[in-house]
């Protein structure tokens, strides 16, 4: 999609993005953890996708840890486009621009829960060394995936430790 940009959200982004959950997942209330996400001074890396100058996409990703280890990994989530610009490489560009923006920050792998088909391009397999926060049934095993940001990323065990806004077991259940 040409005339797409990329870029971390502002204040000013806010109520546009808590507008777009809603309108791309009728279905779920993200509402909750994305205000917090949007609020936490440290550990987000928010990211808008806007078209001209219409807001079109939003991204986040959240620091965590592995059973408290030193490793420097993230989680993606949430992603959504608003529902005139989905199928158009929005959802792409935000995934593929935020994977960069990690690794230029040594991020070394990066967790979703997501759909298999759609995170696979991305490069996200199928992982099973680290779990999920919570116990996922088990149609949804294909979906709890990672992608390594480096060649020299380590192979990690244990279970993610996710910030507290994350810490709500609807978000991991269907
Ligand atoms: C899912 C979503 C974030 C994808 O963003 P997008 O900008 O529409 O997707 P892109 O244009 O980057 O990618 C399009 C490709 O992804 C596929 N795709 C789009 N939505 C998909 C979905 N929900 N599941 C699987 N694949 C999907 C399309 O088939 C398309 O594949 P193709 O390029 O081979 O034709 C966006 O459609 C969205 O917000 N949807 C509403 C909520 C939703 O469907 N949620 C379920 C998924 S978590």
């Amino acid at each position: 999609m040409t005339d797409l940009d990329i870029r971390e959200s502002q204040d000013s982004d806010h109520a546009m993005i808590t507008d777009l959950y809603p309108e791309a997942f009728p279905e779920e209330d993200l509402l909750a953890v994305v205000r917090a996400l949007l609020g936490a001074s440290e550990g987000v890396l928010s990211l808008v996708a806007i078209k001209g100058s219409e807001f079109v996409g939003h991204l986040a990703f959240t620091d965590c840890k592995i059973d408290g280890a030193q490793a420097k990994v993230a989680m993606l989530a949430p992603l959504a486009v608003a529902p005139a610009f989905q199928r158009q490489g929005v959802g792409s560009a935000l995934v593929r621009s935020g994977l960069l923006r990690l690794r230029e920050k040594d991020v070394s792998r990066v967790y979703v829960l997501g759909d298999p088909a759609y995170y696979a391009r991305f490069g996200f397999a199928t992982e099973t060394s680290v779990a999920p926060p919570y116990s996922l049934p088990d149609e949804w095993r294909e979906a709890w995936r990672s992608t390594p940001l480096h060649s020299r990323a380590p192979a990690y065990a244990g279970r993610l430790d996710v910030p507290a806004f994350w810490r709500d077991p609807k978000l991991w259940a269907p």
